[in-house]
């Protein structure tokens, strides 16, 4: 069952079945794969774009209570009302201390501490995916989980995504058909792509 079915995450999607974007920037199938993988985490979870917190939702609501999730945002989408209080559905997160907000771009912060799930949606320029790849490779554990929404319609995502596959970098797991070797003409449904850490970077390699 897709995670728009579910009552606890249904609020983040509108329309007749529940499956047009209204707080979250992803589908349902996307969204599913975020639950999956938060799930799954067993450190910690650093989000780099926030928006209005649909995918921060998922990160926190479906990780483990003790696993802290870190949501990094320039707030610059939130103009012209630059509302940076957390929303409602975020504020119990907030007030257990599980989640914390960092509200600067992703190249002004540096987390110290290991996690072992990323979602990178900040800025989808190449430059700014491969800043913040560069940033935060270190600290993702070995066989941790980077997640890359938009490696179809972002030709910048999709360049230093294929990167890493080709330098052997990373491994894709997406746990749908993988995004990779299909065409893109499921990428209204499926524009996300996750890989798995099986190196650290070699600064020799130009990404
Ligand atoms: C596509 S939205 C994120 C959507 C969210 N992940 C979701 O699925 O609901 C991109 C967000 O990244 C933020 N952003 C853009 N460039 C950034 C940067 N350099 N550092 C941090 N956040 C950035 C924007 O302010 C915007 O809120």
């Amino acid at each position: 069952m897709l995670i728009n079915q579910q009552k606890d995450f249904s609020f983040l999607w509108v329309g007749k079945n529940k499956d047009s974007r209204h707080i979250i920037r992803m589908s349902p199938t996307e969204g599913t794969i975020l639950h999956m993988l938060s799930v799954q985490a067993t450190t910690r979870i650093v989000e780099i774009g926030r928006y209005k917190g649909g995918s921060t939702f998922i990160l926190c609501k479906s990780s483990r209570k003790n696993i802290p999730v870190i949501s990094i945002d320039s707030c610059e989408s939130l103009e012209p009302n630059k509302n940076i209080e957390p929303p409602n559905y975020l504020q119990n997160f907030i007030e257990l201390k599980k989640l914390t907000f960092i509200n600067k771009k992703s190249e002004e912060v540096y987390i110290e501490r290991p996690y072992d799930l990323i979602l990178i949606d900040g800025d989808h320029s190449f430059t700014g995916v491969s800043t913040d790849v560069k940033r935060y490779w270190l600290n993702l554990i070995k066989g941790g989980k980077a997640i890359f929404h938009d490696y179809w319609s972002k030709k910048g995502v999709r360049r230093v995504v294929d990167s890493l596959l080709k330098h052997k970098i990373g491994t894709e797991i997406t746990l749908v058909e993988p995004t990779t070797t299909t065409t893109p003409s499921n990428k209204k449904n499926n524009d996300i792509v996750v890989i798995q850490k099986e190196t650290e970077l070699d600064p020799s390699i130009k990404l």
